[in-house]
């Protein structure tokens, strides 16, 4: 079939939106028809070529949400009509990594994955009979998509499926960090670092697992004021002092959990130093540019403080996004202040520029 989809022919340059060709889904894959899709930095740090296993050319976009239109053989799980949220992060529910409760790092397709290519090692993507490369097993900026069976969750039909794109990335890494990977206990002391969506998020999953109090620290007064919609206790403005001024709030022990969401070393070292000696956990969301390293003064580790990294805040994607968009429509979760732009497919390019911009905090791509 013919559809229209945002390709990245050349790193560093403005996507192209433009008809390409979809095949129907193989065995275990599903065709998707996409109704919402957020922009989210990954799309832009792999456009900009910054990404060091970047390819081209490759239709971008993780963060969607549609319904399903039609399924290969063997598919089980989804119907024509459901609603579903992709996965960048898929859950096959059989591998090793699967089968344990402590990561959701399903290992099934990430090798084809990594390379662009749907599991069995081609891809339903092509133009003028050359093939386009997937991205992150999605490539959500299109009005279709053909998908692994393993890499869509089913979600309550009612839910508005521009909202609920938001948990196919940013809302999930965040509420997850806090809810799967730190399972933060009632009425501990949580710091977030960043209240960009994934921090955001992680205010969020803190206050769902009843932090006693969540300070949240970034640069923007704007974004600390969301901060504080989501459940934040204590906003801090992030300057030379910060580290000293969490110290000083919490006894002079640092916190028994904290989140880094901004990417940035020096602020995942700021959240290594500032949990708590003897138990503190620092979870960290962010993404560090090419080749940074993370310094720790191994002192640190020894008198009791723990790392762990999140990857989709440890989400097991199939059996776990559901819950959270449940607990959205149950009114737990509010999702509406962190869509700040609706777009069109079209518009996509604009959608970097606002986030480069800082101008919001989620454009939302509708394909209507
Ligand atoms: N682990 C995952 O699976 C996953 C998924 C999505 C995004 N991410 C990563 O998470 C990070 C955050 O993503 P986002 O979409 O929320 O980004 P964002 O840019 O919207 O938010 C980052 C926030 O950090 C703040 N900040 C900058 N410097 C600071 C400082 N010194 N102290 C405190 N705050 C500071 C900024 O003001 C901003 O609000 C990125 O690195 C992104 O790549 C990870
Ligand atoms: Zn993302
Ligand atoms: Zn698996």
């Amino acid at each position: 079939m013919k559809m229209r989809a945002a390709v990245l022919e050349e790193f560093g340059r403005p996507l192209s939106v433009q008809e390409v060709d979809l095949q129907e889904p193989a065995a275990g894959e599903v065709l998707v028809r996409l109704e919402a899709c957020g922009v989210c930095h990954t799309d832009l740090y792999t456009a900009s070529g910054a990404d060091p296993s970047g390819y081209v050319p490759t239709v971008l976009g993780h963060e969607g949400a549609g319904v399903v239109e039609s399924v290969g053989d063997g598919v089980s799980s989804v119907r024509p009509g459901d609603h579903v949220v992709t996965l960048f992060s898929p859950q096959c529910r059989e591998c090793i990594h699967c089968l344990d409760p402590r990561t959701n790092l399903c290992l099934k397709i990430r090798e084809e994955q990594g390379k662009g290519h749907l599991p069995d090692g081609t891809t339903r993507l092509s133009r003028d009979g050359e093939p386009i490369r997937h991205f992150m097993g999605t490539s959500t900026f299109a009005e279709y998509t053909v998908m692994p069976e393993i890499a869509l969750a089913g979600i309550d039909p009612e839910a508005p499926l521009d909202r609920a794109c938001l948990f196919a990335c940013g809302l999930s890494t965040g509420l997850g960090a806090a809810m799967y990977t730190a399972r933060v206990t009632e009425g501990s002391t949580c710091v977030v670092f960043g209240a960009g969506m994934v921090g955001l998020g992680a205010v969020a999953g803190c206050r769902l697992q009843n932090a006693g109090r969540i300070v949240c620290v970034d640069l923007s007064a704007e974004r600390l004021e969301m901060a504080r919609e989501q459940g934040a206790t204590d906003l801090i403005a992030g300057d030379g002092n910060t580290v000293e001024r969490i110290i000083e709030m919490t006894d002079g022990f640092g916190a028994d959990f904290t989140f880094e969401a901004t990417g940035l070393v020096q602020v995942m070292e700021q959240a290594v130093e500032t949990a708590r000696m003897g138990w503190g956990l620092c979870t960290i969301a962010g993404v560090a540019g090419k080749g940074e390293t993370l310094e720790i003064v191994p002192r640190l580790l020894i008198t009791g403080r723990r790392i762990a990294g999140s990857s989709f805040g440890g989400v097991k994607g199939r059996d776990q996004v559901p819950g959270l968009i449940d607990r959205y429509m149950a009114g737990e979760i509010n999702v509406d202040p962190f869509i700040s732009h609706d777009l069109t497919l079209d518009e996509v390019n604009r959608g970097f520029e606002l986030m480069k911009a800082q101008d919001g905090i989620r454009s939302v791509i509708h394909f209507n």
